[in-house]
């Protein structure tokens, strides 16, 4: 069991015109509150302080995403060698200090060029992305043993194309199935470039367990929640109580359910719709998001998923609470409601596990505070706090309890 921690590229980073890393969706998408990530934790001058830290709780895995602008600042064509070596460097600081390293190719940050010749809806930024897969992969896969091509296609599709709340910000359900289609088969074009290294490859996706007051209800949420990527992964083909895409090709579902080698799982909040379908209130308790805390809902979606699709080892690859405790005291921040999340929500795996469901792994989210993207700054989900003015880290109760907890594992 790898027990880790989680963050992302564009959310930790900062530094976003240097080194001749190019523009991304996210630079042009401030926060509602007009936060933007153009400093965040200053992470790509501070990684070897993130790193110690890491160390110091002793954690075993880090999950992080490489930001496509950095590589390919146009999103195609020659590679930006300090993007590679950025990238390459933080790696070998994560072996030299016994962390394994899970790196995710893309974390929601698309070339702004990409988008303007047509972002996810194009079908020719699947080729794009399996060509910045192979650049990355041909120069990191002897270092990285664990990859994801994606980080929650969901979120890139109906946030970024149907909602409008996340990044590119449209809001058209032909596009939207359009951009998830594409997500799919870019998944599938650069596992093929995974394959030519002796790598684990897998994808991320957001799960959750829906409670529905009626069948039909059920059937559509859940297709529209879960099933709208895990059946074309695991089924090769898409369900049928949502929406299709129109632009599926011949060839399309079969090169998307080539198996991966692991699933990733990320877990927040269950989901409740009532009869007509319509979207619930969270029951309390619930986070500062205003998500309700439900660890058995946690459970059963890992049961579901060992019926249903079983047969993929799975990762917890994010799970975790905003609350907005912070401030230090004594060199503290106690985090009280995190830490109970946390505990509950490692129970509802552990009890999985013993269940006889597949968890190889767990990886917090998030080890630092940092940009929630349309939250901005306000939501803090780090074990880690962050002072935005100094920078300065602060470790929470709640990574004190995960350090123990790791270290009570291990010799278990
Ligand atoms: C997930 C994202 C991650 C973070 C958490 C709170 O959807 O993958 O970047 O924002 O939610």
């Amino acid at each position: 069991m790898i027990w880790g921690v989680a963050t992302a590229a564009i959310q930790i980073e900062g530094a976003l015109d240097e080194d001749g890393r190019g523009e991304s969706i996210w630079d042009r998408f401030p926060a509602a509150n007009g936060d933007t990530p153009a400093i965040a934790c200053d992470h790509y001058h501070r990684w070897p302080e993130d790193l110690d830290l890491m160390r110091e709780l002793g954690v075993d895995g880090y999950r992080f995403s490489i930001a496509w602008p950095r590589i390919l600042p146009d999103g195609r064509g020659k590679p930006n060698r300090a993007g590679l070596d950025f990238y390459r460097r933080l790696v070998e600081g994560l072996l030299e200090r016994g962390i394994e390293p899970n790196a995710t190719l893309y974390h929601w940050d698309l070339p702004q060029a990409l988008q303007d010749a047509g972002g996810w809806a194009a079908r020719d930024t699947a080729h794009a992305f399996a060509e910045y897969a192979a650049v990355v992969v041909d120069e990191l896969a002897d270092v990285v043993p664990r990859w994801a091509t994606h980080n929650e296609p969901a979120v890139t599709t109906w946030l970024g194309h149907l909602t409008g709340d996340k990044a590119p910000g449209h809001r058209d359900l032909t596009e939207a199935l359009r951009a998830g289609h594409h997500v799919l088969l870019s998944h599938a074009l650069a596992l093929r470039e995974l394959r030519r290294h002796d790598v684990e490859a897998g994808i991320v996706l957001d799960l959750t367990t829906v409670y529905a007051g009626g069948d039909d209800a059920f059937a559509r949420m859940d297709a529209y929640r879960n099933r709208f990527f895990l059946d074309p992964l695991f089924r090769g083909e898409y369900p049928q109580a949502f929406d299709r895409p129109d632009c599926v090709e011949d060839g399309d579902l079969e090169l998307i359910s080539q198996p991966v080698d692991w699933l990733g799982v990320n877990y927040y909040f269950p989901m409740r719709v009532a009869a007509d379908g319509t979207e619930l209130a969270q029951r309390p308790p619930t986070t500062a998001m205003g998500w309700e805390v439900n660890a058995d809902a946690f459970h059963e979606l890992l049961l579901r998923l060992q019926r249903d699709y079983g047969g993929v080892p799975i990762y917890i690859t994010e799970n975790g609470a905003a609350y907005d405790d912070w401030e230090p005291v004594d060199g503290v921040v106690e985090d009280p409601a995190r830490l109970a999340y946390l505990r509950d929500h490692i129970g509802a795996v552990e009890r999985a596990i013993a269940d006889g469901v597949d968890v190889r792994g767990y990886y917090v989210w998030s080890l630092l505070d940092n940009f929630e993207w349309e939250y901005g700054y306000d939501k803090r989900f780090g074990i880690v706090a962050v002072d935005y003015v100094t920078q300065r880290r602060t470790p929470k109760r709640s990574a004190l309890w995960y350090r123990d907890l790791i270290a009570s594992r291990r010799t278990a």
